[in-house]
């Protein structure tokens, strides 16, 4: 008998975009309400509609056929979900089986006791957000976050050899003095530090933009002091990446609002309820839970073919005083970044 096998169906957009990233939030909850991210009052979504371990696993594997070498897991905090390592051990069984890497983006006050489970797991490199380090100016942006335990999160991930990088949400008028501080800090410590622009998601606990901070202003400042050396690493996100000779380490710059990246997209992201949204800025998506319960495992594959026709060009975030609701209804938290 001859066994066939399948041509690699790549999954390629309309626009020609191969999609190999797929980031999956396990939880749209959290323990921090950081206020660019949340409201102060969250309603979050109903725990019967979660996706259950087995559910993702195989809408990854599906993602995994296709081409997907990326999974990253996000949440709101992907490791406040109940027997998270559970998954994590699962699919970091795929790293070098179908996939390329198995990442996550976390807020660390979880991470002390769980950094070794990742490296075991075959994670390597962490993206973890911190956007300060003032102790009361943490608890402020967070509005209940603890730094030390953040703190003790890296130390904890340094120590059994997972690389990280910190993800610093930079806003005028509330952390912008402490950009290079943040800078020397990571840097000395071996750290990538990056950069991101806020977008425009949910009502949230801040003026989006009094305390918008536009990067390339930024990076031209720091070009002035510093010098940046473009790199021409990517990592398969937004970022673009500079070294800094003075500091010897990498900046990145993640800047949605004033550069648009779009057209080099890669990725889609799945919700911890199965809704696989195709643009984190848009509302084109594709009910995957319901595919996957309606007609099992099989169907998926058409559902992505589907999925390919719905990702839209790009986002159009625009921040201005006369618009009064936030571009996208959802907040970050739900589709995870
Ligand atoms: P690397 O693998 O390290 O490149 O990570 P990443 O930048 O893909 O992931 P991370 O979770 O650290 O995301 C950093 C920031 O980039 C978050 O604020 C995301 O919301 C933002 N981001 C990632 N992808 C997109 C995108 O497609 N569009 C927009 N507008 N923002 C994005
Ligand atoms: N704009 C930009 N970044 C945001 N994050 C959360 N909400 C927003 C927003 N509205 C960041 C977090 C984390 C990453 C996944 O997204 O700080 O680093
Ligand atoms: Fe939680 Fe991350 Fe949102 Fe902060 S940015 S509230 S840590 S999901």
């Amino acid at each position: 008998m001859t066994v066939h096998t399948p041509p690699a169906r790549p999954l390629v957009d309309r626009y020609g975009r191969h999609i190999s990233y797929l980031r999956i939030s396990v939880t749209d909850r959290c323990d921090f309400r950081c206020v660019y991210c949340m409201a102060e009052d969250m309603t979050f979504l109903p725990k019967k509609d979660v996706l259950s371990f087995e559910e993702i696993e195989t809408i990854a594997s599906a993602f995994i056929a296709r081409g997907v070498g990326k999974i990253r897991l996000t949440g709101g905090e992907p490791l406040v979900r109940r027997d998270i390592m559970d998954l994590v051990a699962t699919l970091g069984a795929r790293v070098g089986n179908g996939l390329d890497e198995l990442t996550i983006t976390t807020n660390g006050s979880q991470l002390r006791k769980h950094a070794q489970g990742l490296f075991d797991a075959g994670v390597r490199r962490l993206n973890v957000s911190l956007d300060t380090l003032d102790a009361e100016r943490f608890r402020a942006i967070t509005r209940r976050g603890r730094i030390e335990d953040v703190l003790a999160g890296i130390d904890a991930a340094q120590a059994v050899g997972l690389a990280i990088k910190v993800n610093m949400v930079a806003m005028r008028g509330v952390n912008d003095d402490e950009i290079e501080p943040m800078m020397a800090w990571a840097h000395g410590r071996g750290m990538g530090l990056t950069l991101i622009e806020g977008m425009p998601l949910g009502e949230v606990g801040i003026d989006r933009v009094d305390s918008y901070l536009p990067l390339r202003e930024l990076h031209d400042t720091l070009a002035r002091r510093y010098t940046l050396q473009k790199l021409d690493k990517r990592t398969g996100g937004p970022a673009r990446y500079v070294h800094v000779a003075e500091t010897g380490g990498v900046l990145g710059f993640i800047t949605p609002m004033s550069h648009n990246f779009c057209e080099s997209c890669n990725r889609v992201r799945l919700t911890a309820t199965g809704q696989l949204f195709m643009c984190l800025g848009q509302d084109d998506q594709v009910n995957l839970r319901d595919v996957l319960r309606g007609g099992g495992p099989e169907a998926l594959d058409a559902a992505l073919d589907q999925a390919m026709l719905l990702k839209p060009k790009g986002h159009d975030f625009v921040l201005d005083r006369s618009r009064t609701e936030p571009a996208v209804a959802r907040h970050m938290n739900v589709t995870g970044g």
